[in-house]
């Protein structure tokens, strides 16, 4: 029997995505980045006006924010913000400086988890995140935990980035990894930790492929 639920869990540019996406063809699953949620709402906040520092509005607002999801052509759930498709916005300097500071608000995770779980009610999905094997869908069947060095994900990013074209600096990728690892490793709600029934995959070294080939072999195995 397949799982129902896969959670990969992992810090910033481990390759939960591309891992995902590609295990979501494989097993004709659907497949939720919720880091898209964190960036969709944080980039709601910013242009809400209200100060980030400020948790009770932050929270106020994620619970009278709606989020759904559509399919994309990739087997990918989409996140919706109040009816509206903010997928153009999620990789934003602002997003990206912010969302660490906006994801440790209980009130926002809160919001999202609630929206987390209720899609994962229908099964077979596959769920990335920082919390999912922890916090979100502790009933998951097979729990991964990615894990790479902060060299390696920092290179991986700078080559997906340097392919999009863009001045991109290595040392600057580099801050930016380990000042998010920072935020979500040392949170005081649902800091980034693999659960303690989460198989853990070293992909310093491991090809993308090979990664997708592990995971699919021990969902099918079940
Ligand atoms: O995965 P990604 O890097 O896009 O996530 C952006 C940020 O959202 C992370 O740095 C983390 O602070 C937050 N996040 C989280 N819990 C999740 C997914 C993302 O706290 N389940």
């Amino acid at each position: 029997m397949k799982p129902r639920l896969i959670a990969i869990d992992g810090p910033v540019a481990a390759g939960k995505s591309s891992v995902g996406f590609l295990l979501a063809q494989r097993l004709d699953y659907l497949f939720l980045d919720t880091g898209t949620m964190y960036r969709a709402f944080t980039w709601k906040a910013i242009n809400s006006g209200i100060p980030l520092e400020d948790e009770n509005k932050l929270s106020r607002l994620a619970g009278i924010t709606k989020f759904d999801f559509v399919p994309n052509n990739k087997r990918g759930l989409s996140p919706l913000i109040d009816g509206h498709n903010a997928s153009a916005k999620l990789t934003q300097p602002e997003v990206d400086e912010n969302v660490a500071i906006v994801a440790k608000v209980a009130g926002v995770r809160r919001a999202m988890v609630a929206a987390q779980r209720m899609i994962a009610q229908q099964g077979g999905i596959i769920m990335a995140g920082r919390d999912i094997g922890t916090v979100v869908l502790p009933q998951a069947e097979l729990k991964i935990f990615l894990t790479a060095s902060v060299e390696q994900r920092a290179l991986r990013r700078y080559k997906e980035l340097s392919q999009k074209g863009g001045k991109i600096n290595y040392e600057s990728i580099i801050a930016d990894l380990e000042k998010r690892d920072e935020a979500d490793f040392t949170r005081s709600i649902s800091p980034l930790k693999p659960a303690s029934d989460a198989i853990i995959i070293d992909t310093e070294k491991l090809p993308l492929e090979q990664v997708v080939d592990k995971i699919y072999s021990l969902a099918t195995k079940q």
